[in-house]
């Protein structure tokens, strides 16, 4: 069923062809490709190169003990220097970096020139609190400015920041603390969210009572809300008051290319969370090129703006370290999209001509639900480039994308990647792919990635299975934090000498790479491997579905049975005829193996605050059972409402 399945999607299939335009002037051309192909470790020396080394690398990368990477190992650079005072060294002091725009509507402009006196004076501030090269440094921020000058100011001194999100609960933050031993938290009052204040620093305190976070000595407070805070004498300061008085000029020390730069915790399904380990030179070299080569970044021209938070990765290297070390333009913003109306995000994007617009298919699909008038009241001419991250893009919300965001004409980068790579790894080149909705298709120059099956035999086009990385790449993990035994367990050991992603995949008979979600989300009905994607991919498919989720729940006969729950669209109303046409859809669209069992129309699904839908809550309801842990939930709420709904609203064989 499986390639059935894919050819019945891919018949619907169209192309889009890079605009004329762009393909004349885009960054890269396909040359790249074969460049890199011929010679994969002198492609990314000469990408190093688009750094200011304070010594220039001469090894490439050193990979005698892997899969423990070393890349550019006797070079030195310092990467706040690279995202800020070049800039400014190059005369683009003016320059505006960030465009802020808070949720209640006030608005900062910090110029290069700006961004660099900022974070002079927190890096002087870090080094007055005792903070050395080395030390660790908890960074709780609402999306302000001072998230972005806080990392980097951590980046120039050589302290390795862990970003914990912002919406994360006290005890999520304490077990980061704990395990990355942090010995300064940067926090705030708190940050607006939804309409009102949301405060931060009593989970701060809350956290601290914790044992095993004895060594935070100091607690940094940035002023946002003016919420009343609780003071701990000797270990809170204001940021006004400490970083206000600091010198704004600072002299950069360059450090080791594999000195750490940050640590970032990814929860994953089970186990405490993995404290992913990133670098400086590799890094910071492959995030560079891939904002340049995927998002066609023309710094003199271009507002670019990411939605991500900076809590996650995506807002790591596409809002801190990829458009700053290329001299960006680009927008940051507090909220959330649908405050104080739900064109928010379009109304900015309008407000400030943003060009290339990078966000999740999560946000997508809210946007599609809450209808075509709402982006069509805005102008959004000035856009020229579209990016999807996050989750696979099911082929309809991709082309909902494309005509009522980037009107018809921009092209779409969806982009594969996860905190591990710590950059894009698969994706469209802009200038160069004809695009092909729901597939994030070719791996970018210098990366080598293919899908294969059980054994480690690389699959033929056409065919499925584990979507796995064959070569080291510059912005990979080096280890989890403190763990290199799980760093081997977790990536390393499903395949010989492959970095295993825990994602399956399949190639088309082009040889393109379409995502199928999570490994651990592929479901097995009567011995026939079904993946989750494909099934919601059909549902959305239909006029009255929104959104779907699909979790395979026990069962004795068939394995797993397949159960869907939908959010249907505005005027759908909901109906056991419903229900009954859209499995008869599904079964039409893949096949009568696919066709869900039970379909259970909800208001709203489990996800993350990154957007992923928590499956594993879904099937607990799906199998009867007692909800698992709720803490990472954006809305705890959401599973009442489905419970609620549970008897007889399912529709059943
Ligand atoms: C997982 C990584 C990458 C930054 C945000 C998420 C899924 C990510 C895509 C895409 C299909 C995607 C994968 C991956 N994913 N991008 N374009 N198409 N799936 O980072 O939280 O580390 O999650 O997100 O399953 O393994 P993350």
């Amino acid at each position: 069923m499986s390639s059935e399945s894919l050819a019945n999607l891919l018949k619907e299939e169209r192309r889009f062809e890079p605009p004329a335009e762009l393909a004349a002037h885009a960054n890269v051309t396909a040359e790249a490709y074969e460049r890199a192909r011929d010679d994969r470790l002198g492609f990314w020396a000469e990408q190093a190169r688009r750094l200011t080394w304070a010594t220039e690398p001469t090894e490439t990368l050193d990979w005698s003990n892997p899969p423990f990477a070393k890349w550019f190992k006797d070079g030195k650079l310092n990467v706040a220097y690279n995202c800020v005072d070049r800039h400014v060294e190059a005369g683009h002091g003016d320059r505006v970096a960030i465009h802020f725009e808070g949720e209640p509507g006030d608005t900062r402009t910090l110029t290069y020139a700006d961004l660099q006196r900022e974070v002079c004076q927190a890096a002087n501030a870090l080094t007055e609190l005792g903070v050395r090269a080395g030390d660790r440094v908890a960074i709780y921020l609402p999306m302000i400015p001072e998230a972005v000058v806080a990392m980097l100011a951590c980046a120039r001194v050589g302290a390795p920041h862990s970003v914990v999100f912002g919406g994360f609960s006290a005890d999520a933050l304490a077990t980061r603390v704990q395990d990355a031993d942090a010995r300064v938290v940067i926090t705030a009052d708190g940050g607006h969210r939804k309409g009102a204040p949301s405060a931060l620093k009593p989970a701060v305190d809350e956290a601290l009572t914790r044992p095993g976070t004895e060594n935070v000595r100091t607690v940094l407070v940035v002023r946002r809300t003016e919420q009343e805070v609780e003071w701990t004498e000797g270990r809170d300061l204001w940021w006004h008051d400490v970083v206000g008085r600091q010198s704004p000029e600072h002299t950069p020390q360059a450090f080791e290319a594999e000195h750490p730069l940050f640590i970032l915790y990814t929860s994953g399904t089970t186990g405490k969370p993995k404290g992913i380990l990133h670098t400086s030179g590799g890094y910071l070299t492959q995030i560079a090129y891939t904002h340049h080569a995927v998002f066609d970044l023309k710094p003199e021209t271009d507002v670019f703006w990411c939605t991500a938070d900076i809590g996650w990765v995506t807002g790591h290297s596409y809002i801190v370290y990829g458009p700053l070390a290329n001299g960006a333009t680009q927008v940051m913003y507090e909220g959330t999209p649908d405050t104080p109306h739900k064109g928010r995000w379009w109304e900015i994007a309008e407000k400030y001509g943003v060009t290339l617009f990078y966000t999740a298919p999560t946000a997508i699909r809210a946007s599609m639900k809450w209808g075509d008038d709402i982006p069509a009241k805005f102008d959004l001419s000035s856009l020229r480039l579209l990016g999807s991250v996050g989750e696979p893009i099911n082929p309809e919300a991709w082309i909902w994308y494309r005509e009522h965001i980037g009107a018809g004409r921009t092209p779409i980068v969806d982009t594969w990647w996860q905190t591990e790579t710590g950059g894009v790894m698969i994706s469209p080149l802009p200038g160069v792919t004809a695009t092909k909705p729901g597939s994030a298709q070719v791996p970018l120059p210098g990366i080598a990635a293919t899908v294969v099956d059980d054994e480690a035999n690389e699959v033929p086009d056409g065919s499925g299975g584990y979507l796995v990385l064959t070569e080291p790449w510059p912005s990979m993990l080096r280890t989890i934090w403190g763990d290199d035994q799980r760093y081997l367990d977790t990536y390393w050991s499903r395949f010989p000498n492959r970095y295993f992603a825990g994602d399956g995949a399949k190639k088309d008979d082009d040889g393109d790479v379409w995502l199928l979600g999570r490994v651990d989300d592929v479901m097995l009905v009567s011995g026939h491997n079904i993946s989750t994607t494909e099934v919601e991919s059909a549902l959305v498919s239909h006029p009255s579905v929104a959104e779907a989720a699909v979790v395979g729940a026990t069962d004795p006969q068939t394995t797993q049975a397949i159960c869907a729950f939908v959010i249907l669209r505005g005027t759908a109303a909901e109906s056991e005829g419903l229900t009954e046409e859209l499995r008869a859809h599904v079964a039409k669209q893949l096949g009568p193996i696919a066709k869900p069992r039970r379909i259970l129309p909800v208001a709203e699904l489990p996800k993350t605050r990154s957007g992923k839908i928590m499956r594993r809550l879904l099937r607990d309801i799906a199998e009867n059972r007692e909800l698992g842990d709720v803490s990472t939930l954006t809305d705890s709420s959401v599973m009442e409402l489905i419970q609620a709904k549970l008897p007889g609203a399912a529709s059943e064989d």
